[in-house]
């Protein structure tokens, strides 16, 4: 096992340059994904730690060594695709072996590695399969599987569910994540799907054109987003943000396109008049008697856990909440909603980036 230190990497394809200097420390043992937008430059960093793509500027260290110029098949990982590409005429034992036999591991000592492999993936009834006779989950363990069976300091993912059903998705993605508790091997594992990357890390990486957004855990993240980038992206549905100034009267409070204002943190130090912008989670949403905004209801939808309810503020700003108690609204109706001051975000009008309140401290 090892650590992935990741200073300051550059990535140009000829004039163009799409990682602008990224930084990403691995510990040992990690499990990290690496989330954003299609096009932010996740594979490129994936692929770079694996030593498929060059590094323009910067480095990357595997444990102690720099890899910069150490070949993909000496860095000791082992690199899980999202075509995962199992070869159609060996077997399911002999696809596991492939890369052994390669090395010049002897007979014996293959097949013990792979039937340890089998049995951790819950493969040994299916050794003697060709991949055609596999369903697309079976075909995605065989896929771990060549990866386990190398017995690799770090593992690295490239968005290997996002071929199966969502059924099967999310039965792999808890597989994968028992499978890191097992193994406890350093993983870095790339998704564009924000709950995968909730889910399965101990550390997600936010990136966004080439940049890193933030980093930490996932619920840090969820519950103290850096910038209106990591508000909008991390959580589903996503974060209601509705555009308005402070308003200083005695105490603060948030003005809102259309005239409503939401009372906010008293120890909270922005100037009076500055643009913000207000975020709130659909789930912390209260109906409220008198107070808070009025939203006008558009679509009410129960699942039968909880009901989610789109309206749109007076400002015509859109406002998603998901209520667990089975309230009956009526489309067209105003109701009013509100939020407990310390589960309120706020963000810079024009920067985007969060102002420190007094829950996050
Ligand atoms: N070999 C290449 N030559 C030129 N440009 C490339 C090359 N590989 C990737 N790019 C560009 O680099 C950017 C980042 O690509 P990358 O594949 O890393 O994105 P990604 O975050 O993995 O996106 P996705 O979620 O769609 O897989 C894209 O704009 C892409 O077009
Ligand atoms: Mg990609």
């Amino acid at each position: 096992m090892a650590s992935v230190a990741i200073g300051e990497v550059y990535k140009s394809f000829g004039a163009v340059e799409i990682l602008h200097g990224v930084s990403v420390n691995i510990e040992d043992g990690e499990f990290v994904t690496l989330v954003g937008p299609s096009g932010c430059g996740k594979s490129t960093l994936l692929r770079m730690i694996a030593g498929l793509e060059k590094i323009s500027r910067g480095q990357i260290a595997i444990g102690e060594r720099v890899v910069n110029n150490v070949a993909p098949k000496e860095r000791d990982v082992a690199m899980v695709f999202q075509n995962y590409a199992l070869y159609p005429h060996m077997t399911v034992a002999e696809n596991m072996a492939f890369s052994l036999m390669l090395k010049g591991v002897s007979k014996p000592e293959s097949d013990a590695g792979v039937h340890r492999a089998a049995e951790i993936l819950g493969l040994v009834p299916l050794l003697a399969r060709y991949p055609r006779q596999l369903s697309g989950g079976q075909r995605q363990r065989v896929a771990m599987g060549r990866a386990i069976v190398r017995d690799p300091a770090v593992f690295l993912f490239d968005e290997p569910l996002s071929n199966l059903d969502a059924k099967l998705r999310v039965q792999m993605r808890a597989e994968i994540k028992e499978l890191h508790q097992r193994l406890k091997t350093t993983t870095v594992y790339v998704t564009h799907d924000q709950i995968e990357a909730m889910t399965m890390a101990d550390k997600i990486v936010v990136m966004h054109d080439g940049i890193v957004e933030q980093i930490g855990p996932p619920l840090e993240l969820y519950d103290r987003p850096n910038n209106l980038f990591v508000a909008s992206f991390i959580g589903s549905p996503a974060m209601n943000l509705l555009r308005g100034e402070i308003a200083i009267d005695g105490s603060p409070s948030f003005r809102g396109a259309g005239g409503f204002s939401v009372p906010l943190a008293s120890a909270l130090s922005i100037p009076n008049g500055e643009p913000v912008v207000l975020g709130i989670r659909p789930e912390h949403l209260r109906l409220s008697d008198d107070q808070g905004i009025p939203v006008t209801v558009a679509v009410v939808e129960p699942t039968g856990s909880e009901v989610q309810l789109i309206g749109r503020t007076a400002g015509g700003e859109e406002i998603v909440a998901n209520f667990r108690e089975r309230h009956s609204f009526t489309p067209g109706e105003t109701i009013r909603l509100t939020a407990e001051p310390g589960l309120i975000h706020l963000f810079h009008g024009e920067t985007g980036q969060r102002f420190q309140t007094r829950a996050d401290q």
